[in-house]
């Protein structure tokens, strides 16, 4: 047994943590720092990257000190990251050249429409695996050599990088102007627009169509190799950069679903399925994304099929935020526990538009379904369902392109603290629901990437072995209800589309 520890550092959409993770996979310590969500119009959102890497440099220490470690104690570290933010910074300075625009940010709408006028929408689909669509970072990096002032000359003459977020701290931790690596792993590459699927490199033909000079672009390498070591400015230096996956990805990985017809459901900020393809690419027929799930150094890649939420974890945010309903998250579930069902409302959160299946970046939000009768509990019951409704229209998805219908679903995230949640969850879609011990299989999917890379752990039999159950919730509704509920939350979805003109 192994008296050292793997270091994950997790830049997510809402906060950037450390955790510090021992050899049966346990956590020993955690930090943790939001940092700002600027909205500064609607349907913009941006991060400051300044203020992630500072959070960054700042959990590092707080986990190493709450568990009195030092960077002796320390084998490796992995990262793993919010996926399609987009950072452009230059390549002189060091400072980014414009807010990181991220994942959630509709702004490239425009973008989208022109180049899906000539060749339609899932144009680029074939090579990338993705549709056209605000959502992917490739269309956020057009916007900015387009819309600020200067950056298209700067990169033009390679003076500027891009990175999303585990870019961003791997250059910054490695040195950033003294020799900062420059990389990113496959999965934060497949969801640029630009990677081809096939041979894992950039495709020129698609950066051209954007206006992306190549020059820009990280080098792509795989989710579990030494990239580069921490620069010796950080309290970590010396240590390996050893695994980055992206955080999907990384909680598909965490969750042990190594294997073709495994699959994990995160909820978070958005909701994320992810169902392994093993070493084949599937081309969805039904809405989903077809992405890498990782990549172990030299070896052959593992696909997936990707089902995105945009909106779930975060319309709990936007009720405790912007309606004040709970002033808590974890109040939802108290607030929903008032009343025995929705009351008739059905809340379809498009807030970023709607993703997977549907991909309809012209839909907006919609409360429907409303009588006098309805109250907070019903609204906060209808957020929930919301949930668990997305998720069971990824999982038809899932199940019709597999041919092979999921038998169980296994969860992680900060809402599968929810029961009443997840027992809707299993009420919606018939089948278990299967929480493991370790929820915060995000980071643990970047230190067991980050792990096998320096030898820590021996392979994936021993990293299985480590998996547990923890909680189950097994299906209790009725079939007719079931499908009632279905028929109004689908009638509901159709009341989101066509509100952008
Ligand atoms: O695709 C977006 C996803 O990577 C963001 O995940 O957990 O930071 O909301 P999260």
């Amino acid at each position: 047994m192994s008296d050292k520890y793997i270091f994950a550092i997790d830049q997510g959409t809402t906060s950037t943590r450390a955790i510090i993770f021992d050899h049966s996979g346990s956590i020993v310590s955690t930090g943790q720092l939001e940092h700002e969500q600027i909205f500064p119009r609607a349907g913009w959102v941006e991060h400051d990257p300044m203020e992630i890497w500072g959070n960054t440099r700042q959990v590092i220490g707080q986990a190493l000190s709450k568990a009195n470690l030092t960077r002796h104690d320390i084998e490796a570290v992995g990262i793993t990251n919010q996926r399609e933010t987009a950072v452009v910074w230059d390549r002189t300075t060091g400072l980014p050249v414009y807010n990181a625009i991220v994942w959630q940010d509709t702004r490239t709408q425009a973008i989208v429409d022109r180049l899906a006028a000539d060749g339609g929408g899932d144009r680029f689909k074939p090579i990338v695996g993705l549709p056209l669509a605000t959502y992917f970072s490739g269309t956020k990096i057009a916007w900015i050599l387009e819309n600020v002032d200067g950056a298209r000359e700067k990169a033009e003459a390679g003076d500027l990088m891009f990175g999303t977020t585990d870019t961003w701290v791997l250059w910054n931790l490695t040195g950033g102007l003294e020799g900062g690596v420059h990389a990113t792993d496959v999965t934060n590459a497949s969801r640029t627009l630009f990677m081809n699927l096939e041979t894992l490199e950039w495709d020129d033909e698609i950066l051209g169509i954007f206006g992306v000079p190549r020059s820009m672009m990280p080098e792509i390498r795989s989710s579990s190799e030494v990239y580069g070591t921490v620069n010796e400015h950080s309290l970590l230096r010396e240590v390996p950069i050893a695994g980055i996956l992206g955080d999907q990805q990384a909680a598909t990985f965490g969750q042990a679903a190594f294997d073709q017809g495994e699959a994990k459901n995160t909820y978070g900020t958005g909701n994320f399925l992810i169902f392994n393809t093993g070493t084949e690419i599937i081309h969805s027929k039904n809405g989903l994304l077809t992405t890498l799930g990782y990549k172990l150094g030299d070896a052959e890649p593992h696909y997936a099929l990707e089902g995105s939420i945009a909106v779930t974890g975060s319309l709990i945010q936007w009720l405790r935020d912007n309606l004040g309903l709970i002033s808590s998250a974890s109040e939802i579930e108290t607030l929903a526990r008032t009343v025995d069902d929705n009351g008739g409302a059905y809340f379809v959160p498009a807030f970023s538009g709607l993703f997977a299946p549907y991909w309809r970046s012209d839909a907006r939000g919609a409360l429907v379904g409303l009588t006098r009768f309805v109250n907070k509990g019903h609204i906060a019951r209808a957020a929930l369902e919301a949930i668990a409704f997305q998720t069971r229209e990824v999982i038809d998805a899932v199940n019709a392109d597999s041919g092979v219908p999921l038998t169980e679903l296994k969860v992680d995230g900060g809402a599968t603290a929810n029961n009443l949640l997840l027992q809707f969850q299993a009420d919606i879609l018939g089948v278990p629901v299967v929480r493991p011990v370790v929820a915060e299989t995000t980071a643990l999917g970047a230190a067991y990437a980050a792990g096998l890379a320096v030898g820590f752990w021996s392979g994936l039999g021993e990293l299985r072995s480590n998996w547990q159950e923890d909680a189950r919730w097994e299906p209790d509704m009725e079939e007719a209800e079931r499908a009632r509920l279905l028929r109004n939350w689908k009638k509901a979805v159709t009341k989101t589309l066509d509100w952008v003109d």
